[in-house]
């Protein structure tokens, strides 16, 4: 094992607001970052979220609002940290492509790619898709000429001068970093979609616009006229945070969390690029699949966007993190609804963990019950539950925990400790059942961080206290 882990989820458009979509892959990195900092120590965990703000769609929003770019994106990008701090996401870094630090490590790569030969001028004819930032071949449009994935957009037809990036070069390279494992690809089914996407052959790709086009970008340092491409600039942003921090070395393991929308770029470009530039390249792309609403895909235009600070301010952040958790590793489409939150609320978390909570402590009130800071995790316990992790699978790390807790249920209505009258024997059977519920507590920590803290801290008290509405009753 590498001593130090950079963790990184993929930074989101500032074309709008995130949506509760976003938020689960946030969710599911912080949870792996949060399990990380207990594994490998606080210091050697470095974990970064951001927005993504140059390009085409940045740009119109602006221009649609009559406002500039960069007051546009500055607004956005504060209310999705807002969005993200409610998730208790605990990033390092939030960072923006707009930060001075990023415009200089995104300048300078672009010169050491071309200084290598690796980007040269050519003439670009074709689709481009504003929703994806993404230029489109017609095979990956639909019957009507439009993105899948942006159908409300009008397709650009480009024709225009470009800097183009020599892609085709690293097809040997790319074949081989992927199939040695040396670039792991999860889940396989992935790994498999991109080795079968370059079986086909990879064409150099623009990364560069003309201004007259697209001007809300950095300027190309080798010609005036143009601005880098807006994915050649947003992926550089894991670069310039990981190499300032000391986690771009070789005793780093490194890990992005992405969207199925996006594999390619972090797997097939991404570590094209850095070769290219003379860096090293990541460890691990984990792809995840897309959150439904309802059995609708979240959009603007159907208008069934749910903010996570509506769901947060309705059912608290542990449950949303929970409910999200859950879903596991989503590999391609994975439906969630607020009915269903609901039934998980009251099913899982106010009658079951909130209702042991609530029994041991009204228990521990009556009789005068205190235990101090006793629960230590014995290192198999943590590995038990928590192997798992491993493969992602956080949904297995929350039925290990709940499993236990439904052991401790049932061990507290054998015991009936409420009907044993001899306060020692009282307090050996609860020395048992509030430890163990400590120890469950601390392990749910990288699930729901705020919940573990205070149930750990309503044991802890020298006076324990029947807590008042650790998941309340919804409205
Ligand atoms: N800006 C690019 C990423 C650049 S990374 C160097 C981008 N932004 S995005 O805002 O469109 O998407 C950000 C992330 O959210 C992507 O990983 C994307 O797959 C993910 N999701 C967007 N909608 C989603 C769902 N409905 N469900 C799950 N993830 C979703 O792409």
């Amino acid at each position: 094992m590498k001593k130090k882990i950079f963790i990184t989820t993929a930074i989101d458009y500032t074309n709008d607001v995130i949506h509760v979509g976003h938020a689960y892959e946030k969710i599911l990195a912080d949870c792996i970052a949060r399990y990380e900092r207990i594994k490998r120590g606080a210091e050697n965990v470095h974990f970064t979220t951001g927005t993504d703000e140059h390009g085409t769609t940045n740009e119109k929003a602006a221009e649609k609002r009559g406002i500039t770019p960069l007051e546009h994106v500055t607004e956005i990008s504060a209310k999705d940290k807002e969005q993200i701090d409610a998730l208790n996401i605990s990033y390092d870094r939030f960072i923006r492509t707009t930060d001075e630090d990023h415009k200089k490590f995104a300048l300078e790569f672009f010169t050491k790619s071309l200084e290598n030969g690796d980007i040269y001028k050519g003439s670009y004819k074709g689709y481009y898709c504003e929703g994806c930032e993404s230029h489109k071949t017609i095979s990956e449009l639909d019957e009507n000429r439009q993105c899948p994935n942006h159908k409300t957009r009008q397709i650009q037809e480009l024709d225009e001068e470009n800097y183009f990036f020599r892609w085709s070069k690293y097809e040997s390279f790319l074949k081989e970093l992927i199939t040695s494992g040396q670039l792991d690809i999860r889940p396989e089914g992935k790994k498999l979609e991109m080795l079968a996407f370059l079986d086909k052959g990879l064409k150099d790709i623009t990364v560069s616009r003309p201004k007259y086009k697209v001007s809300w970008g950095f300027t190309t340092p080798n010609d005036p006229e143009q601005v880098i491409y807006v994915w050649f600039d947003a992926l550089i942003n894991y670069l310039t945070e990981g190499l300032t921090k000391g986690f771009w070395d070789e005793d780093t393991e490194i890990v992005h969390f992405v969207g199925k929308d996006i594999a390619r770029w972090h797997t097939l470009l991404w570590p094209a690029m850095l070769k290219s530039a003379g860096y090293r390249t990541p460890d691990k792309v984990y792809v995840h699949g897309f959150i439904n609403l309802d059995g609708q895909k979240i959009s603007k235009s159907l208008g069934n966007v749910i903010r996570p600070t509506e769901l947060v301010d309705k059912y608290g952040v542990d449950a949303v993190r929970y409910y999200l958790l859950k879903q596991g590793p989503v590999v391609e489409d994975s439906d969630i609804s607020t009915k269903q939150l609901e039934e998980v609320y009251t099913g899982e978390l106010a009658n079951g963990l909130g209702n042991t909570v609530n029994r041991l402590a009204a228990l521990a009130e009556k009789s005068g019950y205190s235990c101090g800071n006793n629960a230590e995790i014995a290192i198999e316990d943590q590995a038990n539950i928590y192997s798992p992790i491993a493969e992602f699978r956080i949904d297995i790390v929350i039925k290990n925990i709940w499993q236990r807790l439904a052991a401790l249920d049932k061990n507290i209505n054998e015991n009936t400790p409420w009907s044993i009258t001899n306060k020692d024997e009282l307090y050996k059977v609860l020395d048992y059942e509030i430890t163990e519920l400590k120890k469950l507590a601390i392990l749910l920590h990288p699930v729901m961080p705020n919940m573990s803290e205070k149930i750990a801290g309503i044991f802890s008290s020298e006076n324990i206290k029947k807590p008042e509405g650790l998941f309340p009753k919804i409205g």
